[in-house]
């Protein structure tokens, strides 16, 4: 069977592969970097995941202090650069680098790297107080990064319609993507955050796309969403994490999965080998609407929102 893999058209042209195969937040996550705690089976999930064909899209960020298996994998990898998607945040609300600029030159030292494909502001909690610059001055640096060819693209993560219009008032360059927390049982992670983004031409990203499978409500065997899903299944003889992370770039954004299991990894890069109906992904997300909100990150800021968040 040939390999199909999917683009997604960033408003500056640049092309972005519609998932990112490893994660390497979440499970891979530590609070703190030591000679200790190197994981060397991420090391071993990311070398794999770049002998996968096609273009391998990878998830990083400063906070979540996986650089050197990060590293350690692009070192060993055989891939050519042009056929790797590196992603990398710049954290805003735990402070590991000084600013922007700072944090890119430290990461690209960090794993041997020219230039990320994608730099994101984690998060929009940026205060002059806790950070010393404000959003406005943190995005300009992503500006200079971009022009100064580090970032070949430049985003941002979590931010809601109201911080997005602060960029959007000041910026000389838009953000390509907003990366938010985004599924079935999560279909606005802030009020009216995706119909936003898709009118304003920024790509979404969705982490946590497999939420309903990572946290099953009891009963979970009667319940309509997922007796739709396991139908999927069966008729595209695909697992239920497929049919999800279809669904989500079937709705136009970008699905960013991880996994510890390298059968996973590989379905979710040969993603494309099969279709949803349009009715089939109306129907996934009209029965996915009717489960109450499931937020796995950010509650403290978010959760104020959960009743808007299903709509
Ligand atoms: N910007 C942000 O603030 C932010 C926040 C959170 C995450 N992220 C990024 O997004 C990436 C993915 O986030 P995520 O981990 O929440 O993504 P996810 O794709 O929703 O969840 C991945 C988890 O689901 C499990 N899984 C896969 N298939 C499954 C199935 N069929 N049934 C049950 N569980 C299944 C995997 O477990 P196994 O290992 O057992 O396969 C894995 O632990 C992170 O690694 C990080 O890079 C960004």
């Amino acid at each position: 069977m040939s390999f199909k893999q999917n683009f997604f058209t960033l408003n500056n042209g640049n092309k972005i592969p519609s998932v990112a195969v490893v994660g390497t937040g979440t499970r891979w996550y530590k609070q703190e970097e030591t000679p200790d705690n190197f994981n060397n089976e991420l090391v071993s999930q990311i070398e794999k995941a770049l002998t996968l064909p096609g273009i391998v899209h990878i998830d990083a960020a400063e906070v979540y202090r996986t650089y050197p298996e990060v590293g350690k994998a692009l070192s060993q990898s055989k891939k050519p650069r042009n056929e790797i998607f590196i992603t990398d945040k710049y954290s805003t609300q735990l402070k590991v680098t000084e600013n922007p600029i700072v944090g890119l030159d430290t990461s690209l030292k960090r794993l041997n790297l020219e230039f990320v494909d994608l730099y994101l502001l984690h998060s929009p909690f940026v205060t002059v107080e806790k950070n010393a610059f404000t959003l406005e001055d943190a995005w300009r640096q992503m500006e200079k990064l971009y022009k100064d060819g580090k970032a070949k693209n430049i985003g941002v993560s979590n931010f809601s319609t109201e911080d997005l219009e602060k960029i959007l008032a000041i910026c000389e360059i838009k953000p390509q993507i907003n990366q938010i927390e985004f599924n079935a049982f999560l279909q606005n992670q802030t009020p009216g955050i995706v119909k936003f983004c898709q009118s304003n031409d920024i790509i979404l990203e969705a982490y946590s796309p497999l939420s309903p499978f990572q946290k099953r409500p009891e009963h979970s065997d009667t319940d309509p969403f997922y007796k739709f899903i396991n139908s999927l299944t069966a008729k595209y003889s695909k697992t239920e994490a497929q049919i999800l992370l279809r669904w989500v770039t079937k709705r136009g954004i970008v699905a960013v999965t991880t996994s510890s299991k390298f059968s996973r990894v590989q379905e979710a890069q040969n993603l494309f080998s099969f279709d949803l109906t349009d009715e089939e992904v109306e129907e996934i997300t009209k029965l996915g609407l009717k489960h109450k909100a499931q937020r796995l990150y950010w509650n403290e800021e978010y959760d104020k929102y959960n009743n808007q968040s299903q709509q």
